[in-house]
């Protein structure tokens, strides 16, 4: 297994294994509740919790967030959650396509992912500090030719670099190289962080590039400065890091002030009613990834399609218990600050 499949495997095994959680910092749900309507005027199956996402039509609006890939078991798993979100109909994010650049077997195979993912929009993902270095023009667009994914996330990974043993510090000119990716796929871009968040100023400069996706990935949920210190023998220096990043939900309440920018919430999302906040609060979508990983490690398939089912179930629970028929009537006056 060559370095990055290496570091791929690791990822995976010290997400399940190690406490990767942020322990003090929450991603801020807990301060939010909605507030309960006794009379919701609604019958419970009149709920109608589905949403467009690049064209299809989800049955409710969570997207499989990007893992994995690289290493034999990575793409079982991945195959195997893209089967099961084109089931369930929600969408679905691969992991990073770095592994591809140099291997032309793997991305032949990763071809199987569009005819599985038939009837959800399916993203693909590179990380920004390596466009137009690692990743080049040419390449992005034989890439995109052949996965045929609706969208491509980009990820901000400083944190995670910045701790990482070979990680890749050259983060000066990734805003104007994430300009120059929308220009070559327009509208197909969504610009993600993993975990420490996308706060107002960093998505406005987004925007300003003609980004209309953001998937602010808030801290609370996993701490990749502690995934990739839990690979290191000497991890003094790292442990002050473990905490940092902005919460998810402050994420989403500053971003959402910003007008014509769609939002995915994520980091720390563990049920349907941490996605209900984050939808009131102004996402258009929520979407989870160590969560489904767990199900997936614990329970297998039934696992993550019963995690699926229970999100769906709990958001429509969410939208009878605040008389909201739709996801349109979830709103944030429907909830309360409670400090
Ligand atoms: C095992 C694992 C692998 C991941 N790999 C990637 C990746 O390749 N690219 C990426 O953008 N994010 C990656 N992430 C980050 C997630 O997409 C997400 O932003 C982050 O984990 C926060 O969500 P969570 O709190 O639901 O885990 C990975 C997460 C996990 C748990």
């Amino acid at each position: 297994m060559d370095g990055i499949g290496k570091r791929k495997k690791d990822h995976v095994e010290i997400s399940l294994t190690r406490p990767v959680r942020f322990s003090n910092k929450t991603s801020g749900f807990e301060k939010w509740d909605f507030i309960h309507s006794a009379l919701p005027e609604l019958d419970f199956d009149q709920i109608d919790c589905s949403s467009i996402f690049y064209g299809y039509r989800l049955d409710f609006p969570f997207l499989i967030a990007s893992m994995t890939g690289g290493f034999k078991h990575g793409e079982t798993v991945n195959r195997t959650l893209a089967h099961i979100a084109n089931k369930k109909k929600v969408a679905f994010a691969l992991g990073s396509l770095r592994p591809l650049i140099s291997n032309n077997d793997l991305l032949r195979e990763y071809k199987s992912f569009r005819k599985i993912c038939s009837d959800i929009p399916l993203i693909g993902n590179i990380g920004a500090v390596n466009l137009y270095r690692e990743f080049s023009e040419s390449f992005l667009d034989s890439l995109m030719n052949a996965l045929q994914p609706d969208a491509l996330a980009v990820h901000l990974n400083p944190l995670q670099e910045v701790i990482q043993p070979e990680g890749d510090t050259k983060f000066k000119g990734v805003l104007r190289n994430v300009e120059k990716l929308v220009r070559q796929f327009p509208g197909k871009i969504i610009v993600k962080e993993t975990g420490a968040g996308i706060g107002k100023t960093v998505a406005q400069k987004l925007k300003a590039c003609g980004v209309q996706w953001v998937d602010v990935a808030g801290a609370g949920g996993t701490s990749w400065a502690a995934v990739e210190s839990f690979r290191k023998n000497d991890r003094q220096a790292d442990i002050p890091f473990y905490e940092w990043g902005i919460p998810t939900c402050e994420c989403i309440e500053q971003c959402s002030e910003i007008e014509d920018i769609n939002l995915i919430a994520s980091g720390g999302i563990e049920n349907g009613l941490d996605g209900a906040k984050a939808l009131a609060l102004g996402a258009q979508l929520f979407s989870s990834a160590f969560p489904v990983l767990k199900a997936f490690d614990e329970k297998g398939e039934n696992g993550v399609e019963s995690f699926l089912s229970d999100l769906q179930l709990q958001l429509r629970r969410v939208l009878f218990l605040t008389s909201s028929k739709n996801l349109a009537e979830l709103t944030k006056a429907k909830l309360k600050r409670i400090d």
